[in-house]
C-alpha cells in the first residue's frame, strides 16, 4: 500500500489533499454525499475580527477557464465562529486548519489570541495575506517583505499551532516573500492565492464584477501555480502546500514534482464537493503505477 500521509510541523495528516480557503464553507456545512473525513484537512474559508457581508454583488462570473470572485471576505467573524462553529469539529474525522485575514497587524493578532484562549480541536492557522479583493490589507501584507516578516513574527510568538502563510501570485518575487515567512517562524507557506482579472460584459460595457476586479482561479491557475512552487521550493526548507487550477489527481503529481507537499483544492469544489475523496484513490493507484511506495518522495522531483 502506498504511503499518503505527509506531515507539516509536528502534525501528520492522513493524505495531501486539503480544500482550499473560501470554496469548502467552514468544513462542517458540506453536502451529505461528502466524506469529508476522508480528506487529509479542510481550509475554512477566510475568519476575520468582525463580521463582513463581503462586497455587492455581482462578484462572481465564469470565464473560459475558470472564474473571477471578488467576495471580499464574507464572513460570520471570529466571535460567531468559536460560539457555533468550532465546537462542531470535535466529531469532523479530519484536520481543521482555520484561515484568518485582518486588515492590520494587529486584528490577525487579536483573532488569534481570541483563539488561542478557548480549547479547540483546530490544528492550525492560515494567514491569508494574499486577498485581492477587499480595500484595506489582505494583499497589502502578501506585497510587502517586510511586512510578512512582521506579522509572521508576532503571530509566530502567540501560537504554537501550525502557522502557514498563503501567498499571492500579484507579486515580482514570490520566493522572497516565502522566506521572510520562513525566517520568521512559519510552519509551511501555501500559493498561490487568486490572480488578479477582470472581465466586461460587451453589451453593457461594464465590469461583470463589482469591484471591477476580481480573483481569476480555476485550471488558468494551474500554470501560474505551478511556477510559483516550483520557485519558492529553491528557496525554502519548509514544506509548500501547491494551490491553483486542480481539477484531477495527475495536477497533483505535477505540484508534487515542482515542489509542494500537499494540495489544496479551490474552485473543482464548486463542480463537484466530492472530487478531492476521489482523487485519493487515485493517487494511490497513480504511486502504484509507478512504483513509489511513499507521495512524499515525488516532492520536487521535476527534472530541469
Ligand atoms: C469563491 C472563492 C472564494 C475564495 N475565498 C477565499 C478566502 O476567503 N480566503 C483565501 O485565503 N482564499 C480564498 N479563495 C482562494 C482559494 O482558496 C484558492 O487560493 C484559489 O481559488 C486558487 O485555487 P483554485 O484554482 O483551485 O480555485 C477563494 C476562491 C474562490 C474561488
Amino acid at each position: 500500500m502506498t504511503d499518503l500521509r505527509i506531515q507539516i510541523g509536528n502534525i501528520e495528516f492522513k493524505n495531501p489533499i486539503f480544500t482550499a480557503s473560501g470554496t469548502f464553507g467552514y468544513g462542517n456545512d458540506v453536502p451529505d454525499f461528502v466524506d469529508v473525513s476522508k480528506l487529509g484537512g479542510i481550509f475554512t474559508k477566510s475568519i476575520t475580527l468582525h463580521p463582513r457581508e463581503g462586497n455587492p454583488p455581482p462578484r462572481i462570473v465564469e470565464t473560459p477557464s475558470g472564474m473571477i470572485n471578488s467576495i471580499g471576505l464574507a464572513n460570520v467573524g471570529v466571535d460567531h465562529y468559536m460560539r457555533e462553529m468550532v465546537p462542531s469539529y470535535s466529531t469532523i474525522g479530519t484536520k481543521i486548519i482555520m484561515n484568518i485575514a485582518g486588515s492590520t497587524l494587529d486584528e490577525y493578532a487579536e483573532i488569534i489570541r481570541k483563539m488561542e484562549s478557548i480549547s479547540s480541536d483546530i490544528v492550525g492557522y492560515e494567514i491569508n495575506i494574499s486577498c485581492p479583493n477587499v480595500k484595506k490589507g489582505g494583499m497589502e501584507f502578501g506585497v510587502d517583505r517586510s511586512l510578512t516578516a512582521e506579522l509572521t513574527k508576532i503571530l509566530r510568538s502567540l501560537t504554537e499551532r501550525l502557522l502557514i502563510v498563503k501567498l499571492s501570485p500579484n507579486v515580482t518575487d514570490i520566493a522572497a516573500i516565502a522566506t521572510a515567512a520562513e525566517e520568521c517562524g512559519a510552519d509551511a507557506v501555501s500559493a498561490i492565492n487568486t490572480v488578479v482579472g477582470m472581465s466586461i460584459n460587451p453589451t453593457t460595457w461594464k465590469s461583470n464584477i463589482y469591484t471591477v476586479f476580481g480573483g481569476l482561479s480555476g485550471p488558468a491557475l494551474k500554470p501560474i501555480g505551478l511556477a510559483a512552487v516550483q520557485k519558492i521550493f529553491h528557496s525554502v526548507k519548509i514544506p509548500i502546500i501547491g494551490i491553483g487550477g486542480i481539477t484531477g489527481s495527475l495536477d497533483v503529481i505535477e505540484y508534487f514534482l515542482a515542489g509542494a507537499s500537499a494540495v489544496q483544492l479551490g474552485t473543482v469544489n464548486f463542480q463537484d464537493p466530492s472530487t478531492g475523496e476521489r482523487m485519493i484513490d487515485e493517487l494511490e493507484t497513480y504511486c502504484k503505477d509507478v512504483s513509489i511506495d511513499s507521495i512524499s518522495s515525488l516532492v520536487g522531483k521535476v527534472k530541469n
